[in-house]
């Protein structure tokens, strides 16, 4: 039953989430999102380079967490560059720092010892069919998990991944960022024998957050005045908006997990092109094929969606605690 403020009742146990990231500004804004639903249960934040290098996507994963009141959650950073290719760093878009315009203080906790491709094996193996996987950046972490231990396919209960587009890319005309990052780590990830739930941009770009969203934000006390707003102000490039509201691509897998019923999704083949000069990290998408092996997200109710994300923001205790100052973008 819906509350009406987006968060749904009932007495389901949380879906226990492994969030495989790259914050950067919308997995910042999917960490928070993670941290205040209640039917979800984080456990573990997992980076990857991509965004920035992976100094720092670990650094903001732990900062936000702390933000979010849950420095308990677990981070474990992973890979630092793509299977093959030489780092693209992507700060001209989510700032030096990955976190756009926000400063938040260091996080008073560190990221866990140990390597996150040995966390996403031990964690999925431990609890075989209940934990779902989502990755928000590129799949390097999870090629080289679903290689060493193959068994994580069907042991994941569900894996959702921001990446991709049927249609256009944003990085290139062709390919999507996640996905051009590391076209490799995509293909080896699409072709595991899995089903792979694909938010990409043909969902994502539909999800804005527009003048109407930021207004419901900047009445989220600090985590508005000192997360939400200063990171979607601090978007340096928008290739893809001509209309300038900035997009929260990674919220919208987490969104995806939550509240599945928001989305419309159809089953296609997704190969990932690997060999194009001018299309690397294309995500080849035939609805008609025979064989699918992904369920490609194509429509959200935005308004349920908006509903949702900033009702699970508004249960974060910074978003109770008054704004001290303006947001700072
Ligand atoms: C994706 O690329 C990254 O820059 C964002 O964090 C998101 O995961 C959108 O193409
Ligand atoms: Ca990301």
């Amino acid at each position: 039953m819906s509350t009406g403020s987006g968060i749904t009742g009932g007495a389901a146990p949380p879906r226990q989430v492994i969030l495989d990231c790259d914050p950067g500004i919308d997995d910042a804004m999917a960490i928070a999102f993670g941290c205040g639903h209640p039917a979800l249960e984080l456990r573990g934040i997992t980076t990857v380079a991509g965004n920035v290098s992976l100094e720092l996507t670990t650094a903001n994963a732990l900062a936000v967490l702390d933000f979010a009141g849950r420095g308990d959650i677990p981070v474990v950073a992973g890979s630092p560059a793509p299977l093959l290719r030489p780092v693209l760093d992507g700060a001209d878009v989510h700032g030096e720092s990955g976190l756009g315009g926000a400063r938040l203080p260091p996080a008073g906790q560190r990221a866990r010892a140990g390597h996150a491709v040995d966390f996403l094996i031990e964690t999925i193996g431990s609890a075989p069919g209940e934990i779902v996987l989502v990755a928000t950046g590129p799949l390097t972490n999870i090629a080289l998990a679903v290689r060493r231990e193959p068994r994580i396919v069907s042991q994941v209960a569900d894996f959702v991944i921001m990446g991709g587009s049927a249609g256009r890319g944003n990085i290139t005309p062709a390919a999507e960022f996640n996905i051009f990052w590391d076209p490799e780590a995509a293909a080896v990830v699409f072709g595991a024998g899995w089903r792979v739930t694909m938010a990409g941009l043909d969902v994502t770009l539909q999800a804005l957050a527009t003048a109407e969203v930021r207004e419901r934000m900047a009445g989220l006390g600090r985590l508005g005045s000192e997360l939400l707003l200063p990171v979607l102000g601090g978007y340096r490039r928008q290739v893809e908006l001509p209309g300038g509201d900035p997009p929260v691509h990674d919220v919208c897998a987490l969104a995806l997990v939550t509240e599945p019923g928001l989305f419309g999704c159809r089953p296609a083949r997704v190969e990932v092109e690997t060999a194009g000069r001018l299309t690397a990290g294309m995500t080849v998408t035939d609805f008609d094929a025979a064989g699918p092996n992904a369920l490609v997200a194509e429509s959200v109710d935005v308004s349920g969606f908006w509903d949702l994300v900033l009702g699970a923001y508004a249960r974060l205790p910074a978003a109770g605690v008054p704004a001290s100052r303006p947001p700072q973008p």
